[in-house]
C-alpha cells in the first residue's frame, strides 16, 4: 500500500506559516489584500471563489470579492481591472476563469498589473518562471511541488514525467520539475507509447483531464504519483485522472482526490499575494 498523500494537512502547514507573517505585518500596520473577480454564474467557478475567500479569512487577508454578470461586456470588465491595478488596498488580482465566451481570457489577464498576478497568467510572469527569475510560482504546479518535497524525495536526477502540456499545469509543471533538476518528459495525445513512457518515472504528475485514465501498467514500482485531475466517474463521483484503487499498491506515494493538490492550489494562491504585499511594502 502506498503512502497516501494528505493535501489538506500540508495545505494547513502552509497557512499557518502565512498566518503567522500576516499577523507579524499586521502589527506594522500593514494590510494585505485580494480582488477576486467572478464573471457570471458557473456553480464550480462559484464553489472555488467561495473557497479562496475561505481561506482569504483563515489566514488574515481582506478579500475582495467583485460578482458581475454574464453578460459584463469587456470594457466594462477591463475598466474593474484598471480601478483595481490602481488601489493599494489590493495586492493581488484574480479573475476567476474561464470567463463567459464573449470575453477573451489573454485580454483580460494581459491587462492585469504583472505585479498584482497572482495567478501567474500573465505573459511577463510566464517569461520568469521560464527563465527561473520569478515572485510568483503558478498556484497548481508549486502546490504539486510542495506535496513532492512533503514526501522526503529528491527531484533532481529523477525521471519527471508529465501527461498534458497546458498553459496553467503542464508547461509550467514541467519547469518547476526542470529548475530542480529533473529530467523532465512532458506527454500529451499524441504521444506515442504513453503508457511506457509513463512507467519509466520516478516522479509522475497527471494533469490530462480524463477521469481514472492512468491505471496501474502506467506506473513503475514505488513512483511518486501527483493527480491534478478533477473529473466525475461514470456516477457522478469526484476523481482524479489516476485510477486511485488501481494504482495504490504500486505507488509508493500517491494523492487522492479530492483533498491532494486541491487544497494545495489555494495555500499557493495565498503564499502569492503575500509575496505581492512584501514587495509593495518593500518588507
Ligand atoms: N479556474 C480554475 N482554476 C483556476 C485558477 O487557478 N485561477 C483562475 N483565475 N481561474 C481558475
Amino acid at each position: 500500500m502506498a503512502n497516501i498523500i494528505d493535501g489538506k494537512a500540508v495545505s494547513a502547514q502552509v497557512k499557518e506559516g502565512i498566518r503567522q507573517e500576516v499577523e507579524a505585518l499586521k502589527a506594522k500596520g500593514v494590510e494585505i489584500g485580494l480582488a477576486v473577480v467572478i464573471v457570471g454564474d458557473d456553480p464550480a467557478s462559484q464553489v472555488y471563489v467561495k473557497n479562496k475567500e475561505k481561506a482569504c479569512e483563515a489566514v488574515g487577508f481582506n478579500s475582495y470579492k467583485y460578482a458581475l454578470p454574464a453578460e459584463t461586456t469587456e470594457e466594462e470588465l477591463l475598466a474593474l481591472v484598471d480601478k483595481l491595478n490602481n488601489d493599494d488596498k489590493v495586492d493581488g488580482i484574480l479573475v476567476q476563469l474561464p470567463l463567459p465566451k464573449h470575453l477573451d481570457d489573454k485580454i483580460i489577464i494581459n491587462n492585469i498589473r504583472p505585479d498584482k498576478d497572482v495567478d501567474a497568467f500573465h505573459p511577463v510572469n510566464v517569461g520568469k518562471i521560464m527563465i527561473g527569475d520569478y515572485s510568483f510560482l503558478p498556484c497548481t504546479p508549486a502546490g504539486v511541488m510542495e506535496l513532492i518535497k512533503s514526501t522526503g524525495t529528491e527531484v533532481s536526477g529523477k525521471e519527471c514525467v508529465v501527461i498534458g502540456r497546458s498553459n496553467i499545469v503542464g508547461k509550467p509543471q514541467a519547469m518547476l520539475l526542470l529548475h530542480q533538476n529533473g529530467t523532465v518528459t512532458i506527454t500529451h495525445s499524441k504521444t506515442k507509447n504513453l503508457k511506457e513512457v509513463c512507467a519509466r518515472a520516478d516522479i509522475l504528475v497527471a494533469a490530462v483531464g480524463r477521469a481514472k485514465m492512468v491505471t496501474a501498467d502506467y506506473i513503475k514500482e514505488g513512483a511518486v504519483v501527483i493527480d491534478v485531475g478533477m473529473n466525475r466517474d461514470e456516477n457522478g463521483k469526484l476523481c482524479g485522472d489516476v485510477d486511485f484503487e488501481d494504482c495504490k499498491e504500486k505507488a509508493g506515494f500517491i494523492t487522492p482526490v479530492p483533498g491532494g493538490v486541491g487544497p494545495m492550489t489555494i495555500a499557493m494562491l495565498m503564499k502569492n499575494t503575500l509575496t505581492a504585499c512584501k514587495e509593495h511594502h518593500n518588507s
